[in-house]
């Protein structure tokens, strides 16, 4: 086949797709008219997969692309087709070798059943899987993907685990050390591959999941100190487990009092105290959990000092990382807006952490968070001497000593069409000074606000 006769027969497997899905919402699932088209389009699939391991199919834009190349071929099933792709978020449709009918039978079935609009690809993922679906995938290969893809599922897992085990906290249920286990080792890896990418993602908060949020940045957090410390791979788990479920115990306070804003009365705030000592009971009973992330659940708001709760017995000997997720707990509260907080900009938070090191925080510890952070950690919004307004996207790079930096507002504040990385290292050909220099942060809350993910998202590729 040439190109065009493959563009061509690509563009009949499309319709196809999309004549059985029209047709499904018509008739019966064993009706010939949503059969036969998934028959045929299985049997054009296959010559593809004579000399390749997969037929893959981007979407981009709402238009399909095929080996970097868009298909035009519009017709009426065919845009349906596309339309529920782009409404459910799937991002690529890759037949692999080994494909059956059955398998294509149900993709359509999941196209049909699915109502919901831009489902993060984790759950597509589940969901397929769930519909017995073996060999079409929506996402490419793992070292194809970039890396902030990989590190958004990978957030995506662990806000659903901790999901989950808050939920079966409530419900009585023990929650399965297992998931939590696996998480938090994802996050681990995935920050040895791509610290900015992971980092990065600790700062698109979601002020509505916040505990949920916060969990698993203090998780990410708590890890990336534990690295600093050069804490052997099975420490960095347990502080990281630690970090994910240090606030289960929170489950067992009334929603209302977790989530009252203004200051808490002291009888309230006596229940609050309580939630270090019920998640270390709760931690006693999952699997998987070592007896080391226990205590540091209990003790991640006994403070350096030894002035928080639960107040320990001047004999009570804390263990040497609970620290560790106290400073990441502390940072990634200041850093988020709440109700009765405005959120402060990493480098106001380090700041105010500067002042608090040798009470209530460990000043090894807070030394080592900012310097694994950065002089201008990653989501710190910058002024330059152009006037514009960046924001940090990465650590520098390999023998570099400027931060990576993505311009999002013009001088006069406008924000830029499209964000815009920039090298700060690069220099004005007519003067020989660098182009663009650091003038000194910006409050994002003075800023029209922008969409973080967007940003690191053009960042990374
Ligand atoms: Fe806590
Ligand atoms: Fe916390």
């Amino acid at each position: 086949m040439d190109r065009r006769q493959m563009e061509g027969a690509i563009a009949g497997i499309v319709r196809l797709l999309g004549t059985s899905l029209k047709n499904r919402g018509l008739y019966p699932p064993t009706h010939p008219l949503v059969r036969n088209p998934v028959e045929k389009c299985h049997a054009e699939i296959l010559p593809f997969l004579l000399d390749r391991h997969e037929l893959a199919l981007t979407i981009s834009d709402g238009t399909l692309v095929f080996e970097g190349v868009p298909v035009f071929q519009l017709t009426s099933s065919l845009e349906l087709f596309m339309a529920r792709l782009g409404t459910i978020g799937v991002p690529a449709v890759i037949f692999e070798r080994g494909v059956a009918i059955g398998d294509v039978e149900s993709f359509v079935r999941f196209l049909h059943e699915t109502k919901e609009n831009g489902l993060p690809v984790p759950t597509i993922k589940e969901r397929l899987s769930r519909a017995g679906v073996r060999h079409i995938r929506v996402t490419a290969t793992e070292d194809e993907e970039d890396d902030f893809t990989l590190a958004r599922e990978i957030y995506g897992n662990a806000v659903d685990v901790i999901v989950r085990a808050l939920k079966d906290v409530r419900g009585g249920i023990t929650p399965n050390g297992a998931d939590t286990d696996r998480a938090v080792r994802e996050m681990s890896g995935m920050l040895t591959r791509n610290r900015d990418a992971m980092l990065a993602l600790t700062l698109i908060k979601n002020f509505d999941e916040y505990t949920y949020n916060h969990s698993v940045n203090v998780s990410i957090l708590s890890i990336a100190v534990a690295e600093s410390l050069s804490l052997p791979e099975q420490e960095r788990i347990n502080v990281g487990v630690a970090g994910l479920l240090h606030d289960v115990g929170k489950t067992q306070l009334a929603l209302d009092l977790i989530r009252k804003p203004g200051t808490l009365t002291v009888e309230e705030f006596e229940e609050i105290k309580k939630h270090p000592e019920e998640g270390y009971s709760i931690l006693g009973r999952m699997s998987h959990i070592q007896d080391k992330t226990r205590y540091m659940v209990r003790e991640h708001h006994m403070r350096f000092d030894r002035t928080g709760y639960p107040r320990p017995e001047p004999e009570y000997r804390t263990h040497a990382h609970s620290q560790v997720i106290a400073v990441a707990d502390c940072y990634d509260a200041l850093t988020t807006m709440r109700t009765y907080q405005k959120a402060r900009t990493p480098p106001q938070a380090l700041e105010i952490m500067r002042k608090l090191s040798g009470k209530s925080l460990d000043p090894e510890l807070v030394f080592l968070l900012e310097r694994s952070l950065g002089v201008y950690p990653i989501g710190t919004m910058v002024r330059l001497s152009t006037m514009e307004v960046g924001i940090v996207t990465g650590a520098p790079d390999e023998g570099k000593s400027h931060p990576r930096m993505a311009v999002l507002f013009d001088p006069a504040g406008n924000p830029v069409a499209a964000p815009e990385a920039v090298d700060l290292s690069e220099a004005d050909p007519s003067s020989g000074e660098p182009r663009r220099a650091i003038l000194g942060t910006v409050n994002p809350l003075l800023m029209p606000a922008v969409s973080l993910n967007e940003v690191f998202a053009a960042a990374s590729a």
